[in-house]
């Protein structure tokens, strides 16, 4: 816990909450331990896309499509969103549920591994969000960033793992070395990359927000 609970627990009581089908979604997703964003980052979302209105989002790791679906639900009405999920047992259950929704015709569902995909997308994104292997994110990193025009933003979840980021490597448990090294490596890599201008949050299990400042072949 990056925030004092009482804190998080305080902050989580304003809350106003999500249309029906998405607070059916989250108990359906909590109950079956399928991770999804906090609260916390719902409502940095939905504030976000209020601001920024993307007309056009990437987002790696659907999981069952609850972040998916909340992003369509509180973003412009045109809205596109192209998301990606490798788990073979998710993948049914999110189509599933983009169709209860309706919201078949906003999503482009790719299935698959992320490394592999990313490489193969063109265009760019107004908005990318970063959800899936903590531990791949710094090898993402150089295909993402050709997915991005000047004032694209990248949302990075999970950044500070539990708190586990400011601790020694020793202290950390041995199974979560890699991904720790390799995390660390991908929050230096934002607050360096001069393309990039980043701020990292202690929101949720923190987060690490990222504006593109120029064209990577301007
Ligand atoms: C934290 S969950 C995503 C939660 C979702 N964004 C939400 O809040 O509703 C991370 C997802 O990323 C997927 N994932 C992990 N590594 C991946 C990869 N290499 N390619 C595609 N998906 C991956 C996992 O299977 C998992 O379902």
């Amino acid at each position: 816990m990056i925030v004092e609970e009482r804190m998080r627990t305080y902050i989580n009581s304003l809350d106003m909450g999500n249309t029906p089908f998405l607070e059916e979604l989250e108990k359906e997703a909590l109950a079956g331990r399928v991770p999804i964003i906090r609260k916390e980052m719902q409502s940095f979302l939905k504030m976000f896309l209020a601001a920024t209105r993307p007309m056009k989002i990437l987002e790696v790791g659907t999981a069952v499509g609850f972040s998916t679906l909340l992003m369509c639900e509180y973003g412009p009405e045109n809205l596109k969103i192209t998301t990606i999920e490798n788990y073979e047992k998710r993948i049914p259950i999110a189509r599933e549920n983009f169709r209860k929704a309706g919201r078949e015709s906003q999503i482009e569902f790719l299935t698959g591994d992320a490394g592999e995909i990313l490489k193969e997308l063109t265009g760019t994104y107004d908005l990318i969000f970063m959800d899936a292997a903590k531990g791949q994110y710094i090898n993402w990193l150089p295909d993402v960033l050709q997915l991005m025009h000047k004032g694209s933003v990248l949302v990075s979840d999970n950044v500070l793992q539990e708190g586990d980021i400011i601790e020694s490597h020793y202290l950390v448990e041995r199974r979560n070395r890699t991904i720790y090294k390799r995390m660390r490596q991908y929050l230096y890599e934002l607050k360096h990359n001069p393309l990039l201008e980043t701020s990292i949050l202690p929101l949720g299990d923190g987060a690490s927000i990222s504006v593109k400042k120029e064209e990577l072949y301007a």
